[in-house]
């Protein structure tokens, strides 16, 4: 029997969300199964605020998917922000929407939904002036202060597109991404502040705008530091803002309309942008956050991811505000000025339920319980976790130290591509296991395949694919929608392939086991070791690099880079290296361990095993299998060795 924990009762008591027992899921999960075009086309009818409701549900099917697009709700019509605020003044106009926490404990600002609505009206009216319109495109590239959520739910009022990098990402990242989607502005800051430190938001956008198309880059001044402005391109916030009128006619879209591009990685060099939309996305985003984490009206949620990611945008800001919630952003780290951040801010704010990444609960673990105990966390009904993996030990720590046993534990599972969560517990619901994400949400149909591509029946362990699509599937990848049908419609016809690998249990639970293919999860930030190998070789110092993933105690995932030198190796290899996958990625692409190697493995047909080097950076040396097939079997020993291990 494997360890089991029951919903407790202060979770079970008083649920709000949609679903509440666990009758309610059995039905609604057959509902969502027998007719998922009808009941997603209900629930959208009923959980979002439209100009013109829609009449269709789902269009399209996997197999159709490489000549049309996948669409539900197209003939809905709506704007976005008048679920996430409007909706919300005539009941809720002066509850906390936006609940600011800055780097510096205590610095705290609050935004009602009026205040918020007023503010989100003028940027829309200011990016008007600019001449942002209906489909164009708009990064944002600041930090998480109020005005990124003002931000990207102004641009959603005038219609535009908007793309958010995050702060961490470099010049170069940052100029890709511009140039990939054609954004005609940047939004952006001076300075982000992160654990004490300056984050140059201006100057690297600068970097990166250099001759490129952009017309006018917005800059929110927050931290005060002079930063160079470009003449007739650079315009400040504060000045165009504040003065703009605080009204603003939303503009109405349809359903199928982009809200937004978000760029991940994949398995090559070149980062792919996801495309959602404005009524299914929105749906996914609200109905989940609400199902989920059972929200209810006098919750203070706080989702601790930054909104440069996928969860930023879905559970700080268009999940919680369209359901009228109090969504906390957060600018600092859980080690600043401590380790015990998270939990003071739980007791000043009262915070009922939290979401964070399982790297931030097994970095605050390596603190002991002295720093969660210092303060009081009574308020707290939901933790979830998000991102990777998270093992069990961590899970029992956040179960039985945070939460005291009281709360109850979702481990969510989901991707950017998914915009919510798929494989996840239902708070007042789901009894958990430490470790397993449990079970589908309603509408969440997943097929494991093994390795010869058969379908797993039962208990299991394979590649996790979804075969039925679901509202908040992104549509396509910006520009390249062949690119979008290969990866994800390509390994299996007919089914959208995930990536990750996860095993079934006799009770029908998930425990996903990590990625299949060539992405790294570091700290739940995901890269492409592909991105990492076409840095290394732009240097004239490699000739050949792999990149592989190792597991590690607190980031889950680490990077271990095997290079193949053009000459001797100079002193400050490492570092150079590093500095190299920084400006070419950003400053959260670090390599753990590097590995200098007279040759990769490769087969007669030039073919890198990569096997090979995965097990070796795991320790597993012993465990390579055949590798009698490679043009080369003596470089084998040269890899270990160069490893250490
Ligand atoms: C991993 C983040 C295990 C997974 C929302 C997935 C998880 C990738 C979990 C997506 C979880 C996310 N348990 N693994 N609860 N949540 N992952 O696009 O490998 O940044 O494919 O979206 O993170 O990362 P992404």
């Amino acid at each position: 029997m494997s360890e089991t924990y029951e919903v407790p009762e202060q979770v079970r008591r008083g649920a709000a969300g949609p679903v509440r027992t666990r009758e309610e899921y059995l039905d609604t999960y057959h509902q969502a199964q027998n007719d998922p075009s009808g009941y997603w086309l209900q629930c959208a009818k009923h959980h979002l605020s439209w100009r013109t409701p829609p009449t269709l549900g789902l269009q399209g099917s996997y197999h159709t998917i490489a000549e049309a697009p996948l669409r539900w709700f197209a003939d809905g019509r709506l704007n976005v922000t008048e679920s996430c605020l409007d909706r919300h003044l005539a009941t809720r106009g002066d509850k906390v929407a936006i609940l600011w926490e800055g780097d510096e404990p205590g610095n705290v600002r609050k935004l009602t939904y009026r205040e918020l609505h007023a503010e989100v009206c003028r940027a829309a009216n200011a990016l008007a002036a600019l001449g942002v319109g209906v489909g164009d495109r708009v990064i944002i590239y600041m930090g998480m202060v109020p005005e990124a959520a003002v931000a990207m739910l102004a641009c959603a009022r005038v219609g535009a597109v908007h793309s958010v990098v995050f702060g961490g990402f470099s010049a170069d990242s940052l100029r890709d991404r511009i140039i990939d989607c054609g954004a005609s502005v940047v939004i952006t800051q001076d300075e982000g502040r992160r654990g004490g430190r300056s984050i140059p938001l201006k100057a690297t956008t600068d970097e990166a705008c250099d001759g490129q198309s952009v017309r006018a880059v917005l800059v929110y001044r927050h931290t005060g530091t002079p930063v160079q402005m470009v003449e007739g391109r650079d315009v400040w916030w504060q000045d165009v803002v504040p003065s703009a009128a605080a009204t603003h006619t939303a503009v109405e879209v349809g359903a199928e309309d982009p809200l937004f591009i978000l760029y991940t990685s994949g398995s090559t060099g070149k980062p792919k942008g996801l495309v959602h939309t404005s009524g299914g996305y929105l749906l996914w985003a609200t109905w989940t956050c609400a199902t989920t984490f059972d929200l209810r009206e006098d919750d203070v949620f706080a989702c601790v991811a930054d909104i440069g990611w996928i969860t930023g945008h879905s559970y700080i800001v268009y999940g919680p505000l369209a359901n009228g919630a109090t969504t906390l952003m957060f600018e600092s780290t859980p080690l600043h000025p401590d380790a015990g951040r998270y939990w003071d801010m739980v007791q000043r704010h009262r915070i009922t339920v939290f979401y964070t990444a399982p790297t931030a609960i097994r970095a605050l673990a390596a603190h002991g319980t002295e720093p969660v105990q210092r303060y009081d966390r009574s308020s707290l009904r939901v933790l979830g976790t998000v991102g990777e993996p998270i093992n069990p030990d961590a899970w029992r720590w956040y179960h039985q130290v945070v939460g005291e046993g009281r709360c109850n534990v979702v481990d969510t599972w989901w991707q950017t591509e998914t915009g919510g969560h798929m494989i996840t517990p239902i708070a007042p619901v789901t009894a958990t296991k430490p470790g397993s994400a449990t079970l589908p949400l309603p509408g969440v149909l997943p097929k494991l395949l093994d390795d010869k591509d058969r379908e797993i029946v039962g208990p299991g362990e394979g590649r996790l694919c979804i075969r039925h699509p679901w509202p908040g599937q992104a549509r396509t990848v910006w520009g390249d929608h062949e690119r979008y049908v290969q990866t994800y419609f390509g390994t299996f016809p007919g089914l959208y392939f995930t990536g990750d690998g996860a095993r079934r249990d006799e009770h029908g639970y998930f425990w996903i086991t990590g990625r299949v293919d060539d992405v790294i999860n570091v700290a739940g930030h995901r890269m492409g070791t592909a991105e990492f190998e076409s840095a290394l070789v732009s240097t004239e110092l490699v000739a050949e690099a792999a990149v592989v993933p190792f597991p590690h105690d607190v980031k889950g995932q680490g990077v271990m880079a095997y290079v193949v030198l053009r000459g001797e190796a100079p002193a400050g290899l490492a570092d150079q290296l590093n500095g190299v996958c920084r400006t070419a990625i950003g400053a959260h692409a670090r390599i753990d361990r590097l590995a200098v190697i007279p040759g990769l493995p490769k087969t007669r047909s030039g073919k890198v095993m990569r096997r090979i080097l995965r097990k070796v950076a795991e320790g597993r040396s012993d465990q390579l299998g055949d590798v009698s097939t490679l043009a080369d079997p003596s470089v084998v020993q040269a890899i270990i060795a160069a490893a250490g291990s």
